[in-house]
């Protein structure tokens, strides 16, 4: 049976040029042409990116599976004959006009980590797993985080469609997932011993702070509002102000007050994304207007107040304007706090490799805060530069990319000897 050296341990390293050339051959899928990425969940460009993670780890003589939840799964054998496995991993999937690095680098690193654990010839004691999650955003209609929800034993609903009309199970078949089978996709209860999401920190704060690594504390809670306003369709020219009821006038003042509440201190950020006017034409008075509210704060009781406080702002402006505002409940994440053991394995990796780190909240939701509910859960953030992301922009320094996927590669060790069993 092969044995750890330590001293080999010491030095281990992920393969740095490997790593850098695959974040930027994954870019590949979907580029934009402006440095940005478009790569929807369950899209050509995503299946395509899918594929290069499997050939990359069919090189390295790992074999991957989709799971019924659309997930691609590769696992390597650990020297301990455990049942239970450590996790590792990220999506592939971005928004609309996204960058090359939110899941594609956590993605990339975890799989860096794991090839590194299969080739060294020191396999870890538990089984290392590497998870790229489907659908995490959610950027093409439908609720994201489906491929985290569904493995952790959240229902999801597979009937609702997509912005072309297609239903979630008909996408789940296109990336070889099978929405007739989804309760096989659930992990067991204690067969992940551990879960690590490595992730650009998609924020200021390490840059600011000159930390090089984030030790994430807990992940935000998040919750979306569905607003569909409407009022009277009518001739730009002809109607006088006075008879107005502009349903888009109506969601101004929404929109106002949406991001008010959040500048008073009422939640910790507050956000109108998505916006769609009807008829949206230059000389129509807009008869209706649909909008999504995105609420997050890490106290799930401040988001309850904002949206109730929201609620009663709707009635007021269809008491006032006469149109009629109808509130939503969308998708809704609860905050989760990270596991403490496994946060400390992370810092204590950044130490050995003489490397700042910092301990923080998240305030972009992951797939990790969906596992949280069914394994010990953590993760590992790296600097994003001028804390862009969510658009083209969105950059992180080589020297960064790659430290934290040797954090990642050690804490997974770390860990690995921590929760023997
Ligand atoms: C995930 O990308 C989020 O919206 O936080
Ligand atoms: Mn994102
Ligand atoms: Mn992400």
């Amino acid at each position: 049976m092969p044995k750890a050296s330590s001293s080999n341990l010491t030095a281990e390293r992920v393969n740095r040029e490997r790593l850098l050339r695959r974040i930027e051959e994954l870019a590949k899928f979907g580029a934009t042409g402006d440095g940005g990425v478009t790569r929807l969940a369950y899209s050509e460009d995503d299946i395509r990116a899918r594929s290069a993670v499997a050939d990359w780890l069919a090189e390295a003589g790992v074999q991957s599976r989709v799971d019924a939840a659309g997930n691609l799964i590769a696992r390597v054998a650990g020297r301990g004959g455990s049942r239970r496995t450590l996790a590792t991993g990220s999506h592939l999937d971005t928004v609309v006009q996204g960058g090359r690095f939110d899941g594609a680098y956590g993605v990339m690193a975890s799989l860096e980590a794991v090839i590194r654990i299969a080739e060294s010839g020191t396999p870890l004691w538990h089984d290392v797993s590497l998870v790229v999650f489907s659908n995490e955003e959610g950027a093409n209609g439908t609720p994201g985080m489906v491929g985290s929800h569904i493995v952790s034993g959240v229902p999801v609903d597979v009937d609702q469609l997509d912005h072309t009309g297609v239903p979630l199970w008909r996408r789940l078949a296109d990336v070889g997932g099978d929405a007739s089978a989804l309760d096989e996709a659930v992990w067991a209860h204690d067969s992940v011993a551990a879960f690590v999401e490595m992730h650009i920190e998609q924020g200021p704060v390490l840059e600011d702070e000159a930390a090089d690594i984030g030790v994430v504390t807990s992940i935000t809670g998040r919750s979306n509002l569905v607003v569909e306003i409407t009022g009277q369709q009518q001739h730009a020219g002809t109607t006088p102000m006075t008879n107005r009821c502009d349903a888009l006038v109506v969601a101004a003042r929404l929109i106002g007050e949406v991001d008010a509440l959040a500048q008073k201190g009422a939640v910790r950020v507050a956000t109108t994304g998505r916006i769609t006017c009807s008829p949206n034409v230059w000389n129509v008075v807009p008869g209706s207007v649909h909008l999504t509210v995105d609420l997050r704060d890490e106290d799930r009781s401040r988001i309850t107040a904002a949206t109730a406080h929201i609620r009663r702002l709707a009635g007021d402006l269809s008491a006032t304007t006469g149109a009629a505002v109808d509130v939503r409940q969308g998708p809704e994440v609860p905050p989760v706090a990270m596991d403490a053991e496994l946060a400390d394995c992370i810092s204590d990796a950044a130490g050995q490799l003489s490397l700042p780190s910092l301990r923080m909240p998240s305030g972009a939701g992951h797939d990790a805060q969906l596992v949280a509910r069914t394994a010990p859960t953590a993760m590992i953030f790296v600097p994003s530069i001028g804390g862009v992301s969510h658009a083209p922009q969105e950059n992180s320094h080589d020297h960064h990319l790659t430290q934290g996927a040797d954090v990642l590669l050690r804490a997974l060790r770390l860990i690995d000897e921590r929760l023997k069993r």
